[in-house]
């Protein structure tokens, strides 16, 4: 099985990025954390990270029949982008949205999500951990197919 996980605007900043809200882990600690997770349920995996909405709109273009799961955390343009809705709709790669920080309890604008139609589950709210439990939840799914 082989899972793309997408990054979005800023999440290179981790660590220095407001560590109140994003915990103090750096973006190297959270791909090594989600590499030997993979290691730990026997599949490939690949990291990306980009700042720009276009970028991140082509990485799941091309993730067509390449890959059997996504994990998404597009970050801010989770609230803006129809863009990446549009492109998920397109591919119809099982995908779970995953956010570092609880934006249900956030400002009103976080509680929005774009791409949420398009997913299968939302986790937020637990850290790096719930890159960890996307995966989880994307290989169970492929055991149970
Ligand atoms: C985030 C939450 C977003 O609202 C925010 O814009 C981010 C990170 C999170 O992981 O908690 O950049 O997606």
């Amino acid at each position: 099985m082989k899972i793309l996980v997408i990054n979005g605007p800023n999440l290179n900043l981790l660590g220095l990025r407001e560590p109140e809200i994003y915990g103090t882990a750096t973006y190297d600690e959270l791909c090594r954390a989600i590499r030997e997770h993979a290691r730990r349920l026997g599949v490939t995996v690949d990291i990306y990270q980009s700042n720009h909405e276009g970028d991140l709109v082509n990485q799941i273009q091309a993730a067509y029949g390449q890959v059997d799961g996504l994990i998404l955390n597009p970050a801010a343009y989770t609230h803006t982008s129809i863009a990446l809705l549009d492109a998920l709709q397109a591919v119809q790669i099982p995908a779970v949205e995953v956010h570092l920080s609880d934006v249900n309890s956030r400002e009103p604008f976080r509680r929005v999500s774009y791409i949420r139609p398009a997913c299968l589950a939302t986790i937020a709210g637990h850290g790096i951990h719930g890159y960890l439990e996307a995966m989880d939840l994307l290989v169970r799914r492929e055991e149970q197919a």
